[in-house]
C-alpha cells in the first residue's frame, strides 16, 4: 500500500490528508480561517499567510495522529503549489519540502484545480476520464477538457470576476456574512429567484467559452443604489426590508447559476463530450446542484458533482497525486509555486 500526506494551503484553508494508492482516506483535517476573514469581509492574503504558517505543523500533527500513522509509513509528499495566493502557497511549499527531505521520500506537486476535479473520482469510486470539467471557486470558474487525470486542457475561463467572488461581493453589498456563498443560498431560500432578471452573461454566444460575472455585480449594485451612484450599496440595503433582500439573493443565485449551467451546456456540445465533473466551493451551492443535475439529465449528458463536503478546500482532493506518484512524476527541491499559472 502507498501512503501519500497531502498538504493544500491555496487559500484560506490549511489541510492536511492522508490518503492510499486505492483513493482510501487515512486522516484529513481542515483547519479553516473563515472567522478571522469574516470581520474583513473577504479573505486578506497577509493575515491568510501567516495563519497557514502558525496552523501547518498543528494540522500535519493531527493528521498523523488522527490515523495513526507515522512518518517511516508515507511514501511521498504532495503540496499544491498552483493556482493560489502566493504566501499561503509558500508556506505549504516550504513544509512539504522540509518533510520530504526529512524523510527522504519523493515530493510530488498537485494542481489545485485538477484536485478539485479529481475529488468526483474520489467521491465516486469511478472513472469519470475521459470528460469536461468545470471549477467553480472563489478564485476560479474555468472549463477544462480533461483526458485523464494529468492531462488537462484550458478551454476557457471568466473574463472577470470568479462566481465565488461575485457570491462574495453581493453577499457583503446585502450585508450577509463571509463567506458569501452559503449566506446568500441562505437567504434566498426565503427569496423569489424570478423577481429580478439579472444578467447570464454570453448566453447568447454558444461558440464562446468563457465566463463574466462583474456584469451580474454591478447589476445588483445598481438594482440597490442605481447607476452612477457612489453611495454604499451595503448601507442601501440596510434599509431594505428581510424579503427584498430575499428576492435580490435569489435572483443573483438564480441568475449566476444559469449562467454557469448554460456556458457548461454549451462547451459540453461544442467539444461533443458527455461527461462533466464538476468541483470547487460553488459547487456545495444547493441550488446549482439540483439546476445542474436536471440540465444533465436532459442533455444525456453523465454528471459527476463532488459530495458538498469535497466542493470547498481540502486536502483529499490532493489524492490525485497518487496519478503522479505511479508515472514517476516527482519534483525537485527548487519547485517553486505559481500563484496564477495553471499548467
Ligand atoms: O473552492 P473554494 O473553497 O476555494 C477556492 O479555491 O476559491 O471556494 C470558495 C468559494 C467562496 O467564494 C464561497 O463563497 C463559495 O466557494 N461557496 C459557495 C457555497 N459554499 C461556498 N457559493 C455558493 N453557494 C454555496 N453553498
Ligand atoms: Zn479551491
Amino acid at each position: 500500500m502507498t501512503i501519500i500526506l497531502t498538504i493544500e494551503t491555496t487559500c484560506d484553508e490549511t489541510a492536511a490528508a492522508l490518503v492510499t494508492d486505492s483513493l482510501e482516506v487515512l486522516g484529513s483535517v481542515v483547519a479553516s480561517q473563515d472567522q478571522l476573514h469574516k470581520k474583513y469581509g473577504g479573505v486578506v492574503p497577509e493575515v491568510a499567510s501567516r495563519l497557514h504558517f502558525e496552523q501547518i505543523l498543528p494540522v500535519i500533527d493531527s493528521v498523523l495522529r488522527e490515523s495513526g500513522i507515522s512518518f517511516d509509513k508515507i511514501d511521498a509528499i504532495a503540496v499544491a503549489n498552483t493556482p493560489g495566493l502566493s504566501g499561503s502557497l509558500l508556506v505549504g511549499l516550504s513544509a512539504a519540502k522540509a518533510l520530504a527531505v526529512a524523510i527522504k521520500k519523493p515530493l510530488i506537486a498537485v494542481n489545485h484545480l485538477q484536485a478539485h476535479i479529481y475529488a468526483c473520482k474520489i467521491a465516486s469510486g469511478k472513472n469519470p476520464f475521459p470528460c469536461l470539467g468545470l471549477i467553480i471557486s472563489g478564485g476560479h470558474s474555468s472549463l477544462y477538457c480533461c483526458a485523464n487525470p494529468i492531462e488537462f486542457i484550458l478551454l476557457g475561463g471568466t473574463v472577470d470576476d470568479a462566481v465565488g467572488e461575485a457570491f462574495d461581493k453581493v453577499a457583503a453589498m446585502l450585508n450577509l456574512p463571509y463567506p458569501g456563498g452559503p449566506s446568500i443560498q441562505k437567504t434566498a431560500q426565503n427569496g423569489n429567484p424570478s423577481a429580478y432578471n439579472f444578467p447570464r452573461s454570453f448566453a447568447n454566444e454558444p461558440d464562446r467559452i468563457a465566463f463574466s460575472f462583474s456584469g451580474l455585480k454591478t447589476a445588483v449594485r445598481y438594482k440597490l443604489v442605481g447607476p452612477g451612484k457612489e453611495t454604499d450599496p451595503a448601507e442601501a440595503s440596510a434599509k431594505l426590508s428581510a424579503q427584498e433582500i430575499a428576492d435580490i439573493a435569489a435572483s443573483f443565485q438564480e441568475a449566476a447559476v444559469d449562467a454557469i449551467i448554460v456556458k457548461t451546456l454549451q462547451a459540453l456540445d461544442k467539444t461533443g463530450i458527455n461527461t462533466l465533473c464538476v468541483g470547487g466551493g460553488v459547487a456545495a451551492n444547493s441550488r446549482f446542484r439540483t439546476k445542474i443535475q436536471e440540465a444533465t439529465e436532459k442533455n444525456n449528458i453523465q454528471l459527476f458533482i463532488a459530495p458538498i463536503n469535497l466542493c470547498t478546500d481540502n486536502a483529499i482532493m490532493g489524492a490525485i497525486a497518487i496519478e503522479r506518484y505511479k508515472q514517476g512524476l516527482f519534483e525537485s527541491l527548487d519547485l517553486n509555486i505559481y500563484p496564477g499559472l495553471v499548467r
